[in-house]
């Protein structure tokens, strides 16, 4: 690790199509030196090829040192970070890699976990269903909603005789008709059971509606690599930073933050998906347009979360 950037120069070992638009890749130290260490959650934000940073979370063993796996959708309609890693990486080719962070943890106090992931919102449950298989102690279900078999990542490996019982697969086909029953899953409460959910925002927000009862420190959520926070009829708009006067332009296939980062306005931030909380501002004017899973509904007419919230007004002013 370079200590004053604090990234990893790792080389690619493998490299697959694991699903329709989906690659899995292994990245090691070039001399098999071993890598931070990690827990299933975690995510690393890596450089693509295009210049631009992206979090990815860690689907690997977080047992095995030797390599770090993620996995990644192929959006043709994203910002161009899964399109510059999907087309153009190869095996042999250096990555900077940062140091795993966790935002979305396994909560050492639960009893048991529900596990739902929707699409590339697979890869941090895969890591969880190693480290829960490993502990040994706790029981755990996961429950993994796709399209259909050709898109589904390791499905091959969930639906081994290792998971029996332990991993339910369900593809609707793309018929609203053939869409799991989650109110099954949260209907009631069980007590001391964490319930840990990524993938499409639709899925995010089904599962948010759907556990309003529960303890809401009992619900996680996580929506790396599924391309979410972007829809295709977002606007441009401008923002005014009020502590300086300056006026920044956000495209509309861009983020706040990307669009704050252009003009080298440092905001904290680690998921880059809503999860995690950290790159919060302050909003002075201006109507948001919330995509995150982290503010409460009295914080929302203060606050945005600027890696994937945007404008319903077409200007906002913020504490920056
Ligand atoms: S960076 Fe995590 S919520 Fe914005």
């Amino acid at each position: 690790m370079d200590p004053t950037s604090g990234w990893m120069r790792l080389k690619i070992t493998e490299k697959r199509v694991i699903a329709k638009d989906t690659y899995w890749l292994a990245l090691a130290h070039p001399e098999g030196s071993a890598l931070p260490g990690f827990e299933a959650g975690a995510h690393v934000t890596m450089k693509m090829p295009n210049g631009v940073n992206r979090p990815y979370s860690l689907c690997g063993d977080p047992a095995d040192t030797g390599h770090y796996e993620v996995a990644i959708k192929r959006e043709a309609n994203g910002r161009g970070g899964s399109i510059s890693l999907a087309d153009g990486t190869q095996v042999g080719d250096w990555m900077d890699v940062s140091a795993p962070v966790n935002a979305f943890s396994l909560d050492a106090k639960a009893k048991s976990f529900l596990l739902v992931a929707g699409g590339i919102g697979i890869t941090p449950m895969r890591a969880m269903l190693q480290q829960l298989q490993a502990e040994g102690l706790r029981a755990f279900k996961l429950v993994y909603l796709t399209r259909d078999a050709d898109s589904t990542a390791f499905l091959d490996e969930l639906n081994s005789e290792a998971w029996a019982g332990k991993v339910m697969v369900h593809h609707d086909q793309g018929d609203a008709q053939k869409a799991f029953d989650l109110w099954k899953l949260f209907d009631k409460p069980v007590t001391g059971c964490h319930v840990y959910c990524c993938g499409p925002q639709r899925l995010m927000d089904e599962v948010k509606d759907m556990t309003g009862h529960w303890p809401s420190s009992s619900v996680h959520f996580e929506s790396f690599g599924s391309g979410n926070a972007l829809q295709t009829d977002d606007r441009e708009f401008t923002v005014e930073l009020a502590r300086t006067g300056k006026t920044v332009r956000v495209g509309a296939g861009q983020s706040l933050l990307d669009a704050l980062r252009g003009e080298r306005v440092l905001v904290p931030s680690s998921c880059e998906s809503g999860t995690c909380g950290s790159c919060k501002v302050t909003l002075l004017e201006g109507e948001a347009d919330h995509r995150d899973f982290v503010l409460m509904d009295d914080e929302k007419s203060q606050h945005i979360m600027v890696c994937v919230s945007r404008a319903c007004s077409a200007h906002l002013v913020l504490d920056l």
